[in-house]
């Protein structure tokens, strides 16, 4: 049998070359790696680290297990309508979400986009202060609207008579002569882009609520302020309701519906800026669709 110990290769000379390619090798793909940020090796592995520190596990999601595992209320919208935004969320994430509407749902919408920032604007401050006690972590804000459900047929019929609620000047902050446009958000909400913005609230279910119509008109001028790249995804859900489907077709538009399932609309809006201005149809003219 041949002893390891006193084992002399045929061909030293080689092990030697090999020994030596092998140090070489090294050398290069570590000075290739540690020089230049942007070369190929370099980039696809700090991609792929990107890639995976997004979606891994963040203390907003292990809370939102915790939460959602000793809760007997689940949110209102169903599985395959969480689905939708999910799907978007788990691509652009992290990202800036806007949700209309505090709920059951709003610390599974926070868990979604870890990292990212979502905001909540919620109409009833007691409501507001019932969910951040159990949810302190959340950002939400108390809005005033100032319109009601009862006003949405006459403000329809009548807010193409108001120069500053047509697209091309409709603004939002101190936008006071058109009363569709939310003036009394906070500052931060004007200030950043939003990449989603779902529509779950306010309440539009009885004459003195305040209806979404406000939200609906407000999430459009948005929409179409964007001045980064892609589109803003809204998701506007109870469309099986009146003022929700006809503000949905006035200011978001049924050509930029992308996705829809049970009382949920998706809609990728571009910025008014890749609009051409031929004065309407399907371009950014005298009004929104
Ligand atoms: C249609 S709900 C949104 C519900 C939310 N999507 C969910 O899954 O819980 C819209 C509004 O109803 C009100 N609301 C919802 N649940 C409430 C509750 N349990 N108590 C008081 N107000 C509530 C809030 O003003 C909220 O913004």
């Amino acid at each position: 049998m041949q002893n390891c110990k006193y084992y002399l290769p045929e061909k030293p000379w080689l092990i030697g070359m090999a020994i030596g390619g092998l140090i070489i090798g090294w050398m290069m793909l570590s000075g290739f790696i540690h020089f230049g940020e942007t070369t190929f090796l370099c980039s696809l592995a700090s991609s792929t680290a990107r890639e995976k520190a997004k979606y891994e596990e963040t203390p907003i999601q292990l809370q939102a297990i915790v939460h959602y595992a000793t809760s007997r209320i689940v949110p209102q919208q169903s599985f395959a309508e969480i689905s939708i935004t999910f799907n978007v969320l788990k691509a652009l994430a992290p990202c800036n979400f806007l949700v209309f509407g505090l709920g059951h749902d709003s610390v599974m919408w926070n868990s979604l986009n870890p990292r990212g920032t979502t905001v909540f604007l919620e109409e009833d401050p007691k409501w507001v202060k019932s969910v951040l006690k159990d949810a302190p972590n959340l950002q939400a804000y108390t809005v005033q609207y100032r319109t009601q459900l009862r006003e949405a047929d006459q403000l329809l019929s009548t807010y193409r008579t108001e120069p500053y609620c047509s697209p091309y000047k409709a603004y939002l902050r101190g936008n006071y002569n058109c009363k569709l446009a939310l003036t009394g958000l906070p500052e931060m909400v004007y200030d950043k882009e939003w990449d989603l913005i779902m529509i779950d609230a306010p309440r539009g279910y009885f004459a003195e609520a305040p209806g979404r119509m406000g939200a609906i008109f407000s999430a459009a001028v948005m929409a179409r302020a964007r001045k980064g790249s892609g589109v803003t995804h809204v998701f506007l859900h109870d469309i099986d309701r009146k003022v929700e489907k006809v503000y949905a077709e006035e200011f978001l538009c049924r050509k930029y519906v992308v996705n829809g399932v049970g009382r949920l609309w998706h809609f990728e809006i571009p910025p008014a800026a890749n609009l051409t201005t031929n004065g309407g149809g399907d371009t950014g003219g005298e009004w929104f669709c």
